[in-house]
C-alpha cells in the first residue's frame, strides 16, 4: 500500500470498491447508475439505497471513518420492511446492509476523484462475458476462492505470506488491470490525497 495515502482504493474484482481512510474530515460519495437497468447499491457504511437508470445517491461518510466498501447489487426485491434477496451482492436479504459479502464480479463500475487531480481505478470490462462456466453465477461470477475454498486460491494456510496470481485471478486481470483481482494482489491500490471527494458509477 503506498505509503503517504490518505485514502487507498481498491477496486475488488469488479464488484466492490474498497477504501482505506487515513484522513480526519468527512468524505462525500455520489453513487451513480447508469446501467440500462436498476442497482440496489450498498454501503458500509452507508446502507442500501435503490438507483433506477441515471440515479445518484449521495454518502457522507462521517470525519474518523477508518474504512468503507460500496458495491452493487442487481436482481433484487425487498418488501415494505426492507426484506428480500438479490441475484448477486446480496446482504443476507436486507435492502440496508450490514454484513459485507462474497467477492466476485457483476457490474462494471469505476470510481473517480471528483474535485483533485488523482488517479482511480475503473473496470468497464463485461468480465460476465469471459469467465469461465465454473464460476458463473445467475447474473455475475463468483471468485476462485469463493467457488472452490483452497488456500491458493484465498491465500490463506501455506499461501498466507507468498501468494501468487493464479490462472482464475490473470482471467480476471486481463479484463480489468486496475482492479484487486485476488486477495494478495498488490498492484492495484491507489491513492488519492486529503479532502477529496469521489464519484462511483455503475456501468461507466
Ligand atoms: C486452473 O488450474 C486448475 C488446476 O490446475 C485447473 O483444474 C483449472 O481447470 C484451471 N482453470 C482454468 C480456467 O484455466
Amino acid at each position: 500500500m503506498a505509503k503517504v495515502s490518505d485514502l487507498a482504493l481498491l477496486l475488488v474484482a469488479g464488484m466492490a470498491i474498497s477504501l482505506y481512510i487515513q484522513e480526519t474530515g468527512a468524505v462525500k460519495f455520489d453513487i451513480r447508475n447508469q446501467c440500462g437497468y436498476t442497482v440496489w447499491a450498498a454501503g458500509l457504511p452507508g446502507g442500501g439505497q435503490q438507483l433506477t437508470q441515471c440515479q445518484t445517491w449521495t454518502v457522507n461518510l462521517a470525519a474518523g471513518t477508518q474504512s468503507a466498501r460500496f458495491w452493487g447489487r442487481t436482481g433484487c426485491s425487498f418488501d415494505a420492511s426492507g426484506k428480500g434477496t438479490c441475484q448477486t451482492g446480496d446482504c443476507r436479504g436486507q435492502l440496508s446492509c450490514r454484513v459485507s459479502l462474497v467477492d466476485g464480479f457483476n457490474i462494471p463500475l469505476s470510481i473517480n476523484p471528483t474535485n483533485t487531480q488523482c488517479t482511480a481505478p475503473a473496470c468497464k470490462a463485461d468480465v460476465n462475458a469471459v469467465w469461465p462456466a465454473e464460476l458463473k453465477v445467475t447474473g455475475g461470477c463468483k471468485s476462485a476462492c469463493v467457488a472452490f475454498q483452497t488456500d491458493q486460491y484465498c491465500c490463506t494456510g501455506s499461501y498466507a505470506n507468498s501468494c501468487p496470481a493464479t490462472n482464475y485471478s490473470m482471467i480476471f486481470k486481463q479484463q480489468c488491470p486496475q482492479a484487486y483481482s485476488y486477495a494478495k494482489d498488490d498492484t492495484a491500490t491507489f491513492a488519492c490525497p486529503s479532502g477529496t471527494d469521489y464519484s462511483i458509477v455503475f456501468c461507466p
